[in-house]
């Protein structure tokens, strides 16, 4: 009798345990965008309402100080800053999706293609490949930068979105000058790709990339779906699968939307506003996605570990 009694505990532990494995929730993670801190009404709403629609864990996670670190803390360094937090936080040891705000989208490719010995990235959502940013050069305070100061040391050293500034007029300079965007595309001679980048990057299980029909901060609109200007010219935009970038898959991309594992997601409304109903159309379920728990990645090579 003491020994039935003794069975069915176990029983009931096994069973929890397996109704704990199936439950568990993947947590994800919010970039914000430039000019905001975690703890903006914006940014926590919007961590606290994916968080009630799909039902895991969310994280905003910080860089430095927030706002001002937001402008002024070059990629490079955000994105190491993203990097070392993430393998500090235990709730995202075996893994994590990262839902991306505008900037918060360059850091968080960094974070995927540049962070060593972090947890693996499942999901990740928005994205937001290269930029000429409209605002940039038209609103308070860095009006004063044109074009060919934008790449000296100076500026890139101590103005984030330098770090992410192409100018299809003068890819020269940019290529040499520019520290963060051109090393995150594997903008180099073939030779010199870093082909760990490439394959963290197409180790994503799924990417959303969401273009904002009516963005006018993100110039041109379309480099949400990677899309960009043909050298020299800014009038015609490149849609990504005529891009290098796509075409000789410097990061990736290629070998991702090859597999099925790429939406091209189109939004109405301008920068950032997405309506709920799009949100559980398109985010949530990816936030969800439990499955993609399952699988038990090597931390260095993010490949599955074979028994
Ligand atoms: C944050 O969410 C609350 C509750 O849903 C809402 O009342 C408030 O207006 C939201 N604030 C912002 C800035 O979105
Ligand atoms: C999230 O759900 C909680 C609890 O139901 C609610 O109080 C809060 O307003 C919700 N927040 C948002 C942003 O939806
Ligand atoms: C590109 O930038 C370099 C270095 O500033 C400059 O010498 C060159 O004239 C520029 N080319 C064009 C087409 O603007
Ligand atoms: C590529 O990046 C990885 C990871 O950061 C680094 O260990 C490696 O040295 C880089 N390879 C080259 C050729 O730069
Ligand atoms: C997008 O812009 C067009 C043209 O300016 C306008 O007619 C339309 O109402 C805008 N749509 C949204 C959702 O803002």
């Amino acid at each position: 009798m003491e020994k039935g009694l003794k069975r069915s505990c176990v029983m009931v532990v096994v069973a929890f345990f397996a109704m704990v494995h199936v439950s568990v929730s993947v947590p994800f993670i919010i970039l914000h965008e430039i000019g905001t801190q975690c703890s903006d009404a914006t940014n926590a709403n919007f961590t606290q309402l994916l968080t009630n629609l799909s039902g895991s864990p969310g994280f905003c996670l910080e860089i430095g100080n927030g706002i001002s670190d937001s402008w002024l803390m070059p990629l490079t360094r955000q994105a190491e800053i993203a990097c070392d937090n993430v393998k500090q936080m235990q709730d995202l040891s075996q893994g994590y999706n990262i839902v991306g705000r505008a900037q918060g989208n360059l850091v968080a490719r960094g974070l995927i293609e540049f962070c060593d010995d972090g947890p693996p990235v499942y999901n990740y959502i928005l994205g937001w490949s290269s930029c000429w940013h409209r605002r940039f050069s038209s609103s308070g305070g860095i009006c004063d930068i044109t074009n060919g100061d934008v790449y000296r040391d100076y500026v890139q050293d101590n103005l984030a979105p330098s770090g992410y500034f192409k100018n299809p007029y003068n890819v020269t300079e940019y290529l040499k000058g520019c520290k963060y965007l051109p090393k995150l595309n594997n903008e180099r001679p073939a030779d010199q790709r870093n082909q760990t980048y490439k394959d963290r990057f197409t180790s994503l299980h799924n990417l959303v990339l969401v273009l904002f029909q009516n963005d006018t901060v993100i110039v041109p609109k379309e480099s949400s779906w990677f899309g960009f200007y043909p050298d020299g010219d800014k009038e015609h935009v490149l849609p990504v699968d005529q891009t290098k970038l796509y075409i000789e898959d410097w990061i990736g991309l290629k070998a991702l939307v090859l597999a099925g594992k790429v939406q091209f997601v189109n939004v109405p409304g301008d920068h950032l506003i997405i309506a709920d109903e799009d949100l559980v159309k398109h985010v949530v379920p990816l936030l969800q996605d439990q499955e993609s728990a399952a699988p038990r990645l090597n931390r260095k090579t993010k490949e599955p570990l074979h028994p």
